[in-house]
């Protein structure tokens, strides 16, 4: 997919002449990887990923994985070591199948590298396949499943194949364990068709506020977009072994996307008029707790932790360790210099060279110039988040939800964590000087105007299938029930938006639009008292101030020509966002009967569409739409092109940091603003939807604040 991806994008943006490019629906271009041989390798990799749970029951598959030994096949792997590396751990006993698998325990995770090692070294498709059938049933289901998927993203020859949506890969993951558990005793009550409203946590009694955002942490598109995320980046990958050659972004990838996935849970705090995040501190407990009512596929449960938790160190290291690196890392931001391996000073002044190796080092991953000394960051902190409530591991207690990408999001600690790490981004972006005017200008181009639909946001329904989640007898079993879960997600009407703007010449430029609290009613309480003193009716609520809450809707190339020239997009064509993935069943069934899925899929990794816009209001409730046009800038390539990222939010039309013009400091308005911007005030209405669907209840409003409107 990574692969299709890229070369899509690249395409448009060479031939972003006279039109604006739809990367939503440019299926087209994938031509060349379409077809029956396509469908074929698609129909396996879906086989492999049904019920992964229990043994393989596609009887073709599961006697190609018998009658596979890699080690007698040693010469159909490109990496030879590999193959031996990974059949020793076997033999010696890695983890067994029914276990928890935690990426972040140390020897799990070992076991789980050398089997990606296996699978993405074999030299062709077949040896690939056999392999992966080979370790479906002999290696721990968890482990398997999640090597495999990331084996898929990144061989070349597994271009133009997707992966099933992982909430129908592993439902449990996604679902309230009372949703679950009914239709496991479905299955036992030999039900064939069974279909059920989800327990959502908006929709019952709210008992602590964090619950009011539910909708948002709890929507299955949203975690599997982080699990997606991170099949592309895992932190473990280590871009030279693999020969990838596009991770040149990598650190500030890193920081982008969770940067932008604060900013949107920020701004769905401020829709739920719920008080500013509070600082990590690792001298304080977590004030706020949090019960996931979620199961591990194989029955056990994801601890619930309580309010004014501890944090404690853990048996392989302690809050010390983690405190050592991260004065290490404030150091090196501070002094200008990382130490490399052999004690040499590596500088970071230079933005694009330190954003990549201080990005390296906070996320942790294997591309960090100097792992020994600056340790894994991110994942180590996680890790310990993880284990909270049985840190010395005396008591059995399993992983929490922090400790898995399927379900970190549900968490409000981890918006509480990931705040701390970005806080050591900024520091060093702080260091560099706010944008000058000639950083922000473009001389001859403005913006004039900009206009809206009206933006509504609503509840609607949407089907998961759970049939993964329960055991069956046989696939064809599998094939006949019909297992629905109605989940209630947050969605909006699609909207355009269209864009004047006035050029003195002809010229390529590039529009950003970004979505952000409204500055103009910073100062009015209309937020109420709860909220006035922490975003609204500060006296100091600038730009400055908001900038970080600023989400980045869509960036595309333009071709301008002399006088006015408007500008239309859908939001269905936005760059950072992207639609449902159809179900398994509906993938299979494609593939299955030998199309390409590929002309029913949209791009598959992207923040999902239906969240683009914050929670509304009744009565509407002010934002602001802020839309910015640069000189296209193709030629200088400084910031590479080609990068390793699933998505739009990460694609570099220009020779401009991520998150540009709001990544840097902002030292007064006057300062910052230039004619090729454009502030527009929207209002987000919330439309209850309620009526059309009287037996269920949705939220109506937040705090009942909407209530006499
Ligand atoms: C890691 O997992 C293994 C089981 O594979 C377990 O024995 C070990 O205690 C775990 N280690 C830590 C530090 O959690
Ligand atoms: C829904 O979940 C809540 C909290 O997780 C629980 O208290 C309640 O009993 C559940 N309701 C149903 C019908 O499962």
């Amino acid at each position: 997919m990574y692969k299709v991806t890229v070369a899509l994008l690249a395409t448009l943006a060479v031939a972003a002449a006279l039109h604006i490019p739809n990367v939503r629906t440019g299926a087209t271009d994938n031509a060349h990887i379409t077809g029956p041989e396509v469908a074929q390798k698609q129909k396996l990799v879906l086989q492999l990923l049904r019920n992964v749970g229990q043994k393989n029951m596609y009887a073709e598959l599961a006697a190609l994985g018998q009658s596979w030994n890699p080690k007698q096949n040693i010469d159909r792997y490109a990496n030879q070591y590999a193959v031996k590396n990974f059949v020793s751990m076997w033999k010696q006993g890695t983890l067994p199948r029914g276990e928890i698998f935690h990426v972040y325990n140390d020897s799990q995770l070992k076991e789980v590298v050398a089997l990606f090692d296996m699978l993405y070294f074999a030299k062709d498709f077949e040896t690939f396949i056999k392999t992966a059938a080979w370790a479906r049933d002999n290696v721990n289901e968890g482990q398997f499943a999640y090597a495999f998927s990331v084996a898929v993203v990144h061989r070349d020859d597994c271009a133009g194949l997707v992966l099933p949506p992982l909430y129908e890969v592993a439902p449990q993951l996604y679902l309230h364990s009372g949703d679950i558990m009914e239709f496991m005793s479905a299955k036992m009550q030999g039900q064939v068709n069974y279909v059920k409203m989800t327990n959502w946590t908006a929709g019952n009694e709210i008992t602590n506020p964090e619950q009011l955002l539910g909708y948002f942490t709890e929507d299955v598109g949203l975690n599997a977009y982080h699990a997606y995320a991170h099949l592309y980046m895992p932190f473990w990958l280590n871009c030279e072994k693999y020969g990838i050659t596009t991770c040149q972004m990598r650190g500030e990838a890193f920081y982008y996307y969770y940067q932008q996935i604060l900013a949107r849970y920020n701004l769905q705090r401020m829709a739920n008029y719920l008080p500013e995040l509070e600082d990590f501190d690792w001298e304080e407990t977590i004030k706020t707790g949090y019960n996931p009512d979620l199961l591990y596929p194989n029955g056990a449960q994801f601890p619930n932790r309580p309010a004014q938790q501890d944090i404690s160190s853990i048996k392989s290291y302690s809050i010390e360790d983690l405190k050592a690196i991260e004065m290490r890392i404030k150091d090196a931001i501070d002094s200008g210099f990382v130490l490399g391996e052999d004690g040499n000073k590596i500088p970071v002044t230079q933005y694009v060279v330190g954003m990549r190796i201080i990005g390296n080092i906070i996320a942790g991953n294997q591309d960090s110039v100097n792992s020994r000394y600056y340790g894994s960051y991110t994942a180590m902190v996680r890790n310990l988040l993880a284990l909270i409530m049985d840190p010395a591991m005396e008591h059995g207690v399993a992983p929490g939800v922090i400790g898995h990408f399927e379900t970190s999001l549900r968490d409000p600690a981890f918006y509480i964590l990931q705040k701390n790490i970005l806080g050591l981004f900024e520091n060093f972006k702080d260091n560099f000087p706010a944008y000058k005017p000639d950083d922000l200008l473009f001389r001859g181009v403005a913006v004039k105007d900009v206009a809206v639909d009206q933006l509504v946001t609503y509840f609607d329904l949407f089907d998961i299938d759970v049939t993964n989640a329960v055991d069956v007898a046989s696939i064809d079993e599998a094939d006949k029930i019909n297992y629905v879960a109605k989940a209630m997600r947050l969605n909006h009407k699609p909207f355009t938006y269209k864009i004047k703007i006035s050029s003195d010449k002809k010229t390529s430029a590039v529009v950003r639009v970004f979505l952000g609290p409204s500055t103009e009613l910073t100062h009015s309480n209309f937020y109420g008292e709860q909220a006035s003193d922490v975003y609204y009716g500060h006296p100091t609520a600038d730009l400055e101030r908001l900038r970080n809450y600023f989400v980045e809707l869509d960036r595309f190339p333009v071709d301008l020509n002399i006088g006015d020239n408007l500008v239309q997009r859908n939001s269905r064509e936005f760059t950072t966002t992207t639609g449902d993935e159809p179900s398994f069943d509906a993938l299979r069934r494609t593939a299955e009967s030998g199309h390409s899925v590929l002309s029913i899929v949209n791009r598959q990794c992207g923040f999902p569409d239906r969240l683009a816009l914050p929670m509304g209001h009744k009565a509407g409730a002010p934002y602001s739409l802020f839309v910015m046009v640069t000189p296209y800038g193709a030629d200088e390539h400084d910031h590479v092109k080609d990068i390793y990222s699933c998505m739009g939010l990460m694609t570099t039309l220009d020779n401009r940091p991520l998150g540009f013009p709001f990544d840097r400091q902002i030292e007064n308005y006057g300062k910052f603003y230039t004619p090729n911007m454009y502030f527009k005030d929207v209002l987000i209405f919330h439309k209850d939807s309620s009526s059309a669907n009287s037996n269920i209840y949705i939220k109506k409003n937040v705090n009942g604040f909407d209530a006499d409107h």
